[in-house]
């Protein structure tokens, strides 16, 4: 899909069909020129509400504020109301007198992700035929919004919403179609794609070298063997490091502490974290964002069989501790474990580890939101006002010492589960800090999209399946941190 911004007004351009985003009710705006039509139809304006006119070609769409996440979801709607249709051009105006460049971004943002689907595995093929979509920045000369700027913007939200659609693809892709081997080739492709991106695959022997014995151990009984993915972008005078860590575990079965039936299903999402990853390096680099930025996966099938590794085992990670293994459903930790003690190696200013890592989270805050740990209070709070922007939802669940006890061993070190049935979250995020080193402790932030990865109903502007869960949330993290520095310079100057 092509995104134009122009000058005209919005009644200049030539389109099949327009969408109009009434806001808070307001039919008197002069966009709206169908008041009679929507009153028969009861249209009122509001948010979630759609009205399809097919003779006036007009879709109008309500919402309730200029809230970014009003705007996303709105135009999804309208998007999806005629995605079928035989219209292949499309217009629409954006308020110019209200935060211009953040309604242009969720404009873009929310016709990408709201018209994505996932044809992969069907005969008939479901796309959008909606080839362009002309932005309409009426009154632009009197309210002095740069062209340029605009344009920057909509150029940003495509890149945003696209790799976070390539997440999902990945997410949604059956565990035959994504084993630790093809997703190892995802990557290549990536540092193919574009400049100033590296690609490294480790595979067992260099997993073996790097004593990644609690990593190994998870991917044993699989037909498909372990890699450990890393891509790097590198910027020129990059001004920090950021690494992110993910699962990517490709199926996750539980192994011998084997999943119930239906607990199974869906345990292809269990490399969400490791998409996500990946995705967020793709958009640094498409981004260009001055920070040089390393995304580290984990990957492996977590499968039963003659050499599976077992509940009772004693693994060694990587820097050295032992860990009990009393459920071998846990194995996202051990494959984070040793991804962290690796990432650490390259000295990040902020560690970010993403992870479908318990059931636990999903039972705490529910579907739809990603649970933020970390030892740092700032850190948390700069992530999850960034994830606000997003339209990512989040939530923090907090540590503290007595859950922390939980993962005692009488055998070894540690256990890789809790004594206890609460908290399951947090003790999970806990197992996790026995792999971060002193001085990265309040570098580090732990993202549990457990539950938004992957859900088997649509909701808002996201289809039924993968959401690309944390994508939009570091990207916008990474922009923010962006313009703090830009900012910061301004202010030296
Ligand atoms: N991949 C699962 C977590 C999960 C559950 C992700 C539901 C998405 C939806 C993870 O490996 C797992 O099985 N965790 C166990 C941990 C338990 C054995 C301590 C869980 O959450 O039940
Ligand atoms: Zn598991
Ligand atoms: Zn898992």
């Amino acid at each position: 899909m092509k995104f134009e911004i122009i000058e005209k007004k919005v009644e200049e351009i030539h389109a099949d069909c327009e969408f109009i985003i009434v806001i808070d009710g307001d039919l008197d705006h002069k966009w709206v020129q169908d008041k009679e039509d929507l009153e028969t139809l009861s249209f009122e304006g509001k948010t979630e509400e759609v009205a399809f006119l097919p003779h006036q070609h007009r879709v109008y769409v309500g919402a309730d504020s200029f809230d970014r996440d009003e705007i996303r979801l709105a135009v999804s709607y309208a998007i999806n109301t005629i995605k079928k249709s035989k219209y292949k051009t499309v217009k629409i105006g954006i308020y110019i007198d209200k935060c211009p460049v953040t309604n242009t971004k969720a404009i873009v943002e929310g016709i990408v992700l709201g018209s994505y689907t996932f044809n992969k595995y069907k005969t008939e093929k479901n796309s959008c035929n909606i080839k362009t979509v002309t932005i309409s920045l009426e009154d632009y000369s009197e309210k002095k919004l740069g062209l340029s700027h605009a344009q920057k913007a909509i150029a940003e939200a495509q890149i945003i919403a696209d790799v976070t659609n390539d997440a999902k693809e990945i997410v949604n892709s059956v565990p035959d179609d994504m084993t630790p081997e093809k997703l190892a080739c995802e990557a290549e492709e990536i540092a193919k794609e574009l400049e100033n991106v590296e690609c490294f695959i480790g595979d067992e022997n260099f997993m073996e070298e790097q004593k990644m014995g609690a990593f190994l151990a998870v991917g044993r009984a699989s037909e498909h063997k372990p890699r450990l993915i890393h891509l790097t972008y590198k910027p020129k005078n990059p001004s920090a490091k950021f690494v992110f860590v993910g699962k990517g575990v490709t199926y996750d079965s539980g192994g011998l502490s084997l999943k119930p039936s239906e607990h199974m299903v869906s345990m292809k999402a269990d490399k969400g974290g490791a998409a996500a990853a990946m995705s967020i390096l793709k958009g640094a680099a498409k981004l260009e964002v001055p920070f040089e930025v390393h995304a580290i996966i984990g990957a492996c099938e977590n499968m039963i069989g003659g050499n599976a590794y077992k509940p009772d085992d004693v693994l060694v990670a990587k820097n050295g501790k032992t860990i009990e293994v009393r459920n071998t459903d846990a194995e996202g930790r051990l494959v984070l474990a040793d991804c962290l003690c690796y990432a650490q190696e390259f000295k990040p200013d902020y560690l970010v580890d993403l992870a479908t890592l318990t059931g636990a989270c999903v039972v705490a805050v529910g579907d739809y939101t990603t649970g933020v740990m970390g030892h740092s209070s700032a850190l948390k709070h700069s992530i999850m006002s960034s994830a606000s922007k997003s339209g990512e939802l989040t939530g923090s669940l907090p540590f503290n010492r007595y859950l922390k006890k939980l993962l005692k061993s009488s055998v070894a070190d540690i256990s890789n589960i809790s004594s206890s049935r609460y908290g399951g979250a947090i003790t999970a995020a806990l197992f996790l800090d026995n792999f971060i080193k002193e001085e990265n402790k309040e570098k580090w932030i732990h993202l549990d999209i457990a539950g938004p990865a992957f859900i088997e109903k649509d909701w808002g502007y996201n289809q039924a399946g993968a959401s690309g869960a944390g994508v939009r949330i570091c990207l916008y993290w990474l922009k923010d941190h962006q313009h703090k520095l830009s900012n910061h310079h301004k202010k030296e100057a």
